[in-house]
């Protein structure tokens, strides 16, 4: 089993990166800075050089993109566009991209969060995205050729990166372990479309 990792030195990637490294002896793990596996998921032509120089994958997980965070009053349209061309575009691009890379019945994990579903100040910008990935995964999940799956994980605010007695989007953070324990246990089915949500 080949895997994938985008995103491997943030706190969902780093920890879902070195807990499949314990079960797994081919996880690559993939970000801008990485010196082995450069990728910028923004630029096709970087997903696309990133894959060339890789194995067929069996799983691509993706956990990079940002979003910026402002009151929804001040809000730009170039602020939106941030979004729109990181976490929303960077990864349908992957998926278009992955799709002609991976090996049949490959799965493929995008990340989403919370706010997808829930509200929380200054994040319209974010909600945006997630919602977006959340009806391409149920749309784009049809067409995907050789049984390829096409799942996202949404997750609540990460404990330890926030308080974890504060509320955010209405929700307690979550767990890091229970997070991975969600991407893992999308390994293992074969289910596609799917939002997976732990929050
Ligand atoms: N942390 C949370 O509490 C939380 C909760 C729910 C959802 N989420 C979502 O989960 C995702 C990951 O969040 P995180 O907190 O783990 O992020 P993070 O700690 O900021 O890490 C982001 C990772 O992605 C890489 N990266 C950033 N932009 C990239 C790009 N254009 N191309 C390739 N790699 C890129 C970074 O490395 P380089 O800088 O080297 O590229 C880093 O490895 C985000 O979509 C976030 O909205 C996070």
């Amino acid at each position: 089993m080949k895997i994938l990792v985008i995103g491997s030195t943030g706190t969902i990637g780093a920890a879902i990166y070195n807990n499949l490294k314990t079960d797994y002896d081919y996880v690559y793990g993939a970000h801008r800075n990485s010196k082995s596996c450069p990728v910028d998921i923004t630029k096709k032509e970087s997903i696309q050089a990133l894959l060339d120089k890789l194995p067929q994958l069996d799983i691509i997980i993706n956990t990079a993109g940002i979003a910026v965070w402002k009151p929804f009053s001040n809000l730009t349209e170039e602020d939106y566009l941030v979004g729109i061309q990181s976490k929303l575009m960077g990864q349908v691009n992957l998926v278009h991209v992955a799709q002609k890379y991976v090996n049949d019945n490959a799965s493929i994990l995008l990340t989403t969060g919370i706010l997808g579903e829930h509200y929380e100040p200054n994040t319209v910008g974010s909600s945006l995205i997630n919602g977006a990935i959340h009806s391409f995964v149920n749309s784009a999940s049809n067409e995907l050729p050789r049984g390829i799956r096409l799942n996202a994980v949404a997750p609540g605010a990460i404990a330890g990166a926030f308080p974890e007695d504060k509320k955010f989007a209405g929700y307690f953070p979550v767990k890091i372990e229970d997070v991975v324990g969600v991407y893992r246990q999308i390994l293992n089915n074969s289910g596609t479309g799917g939002v997976y949500k732990i929050y």
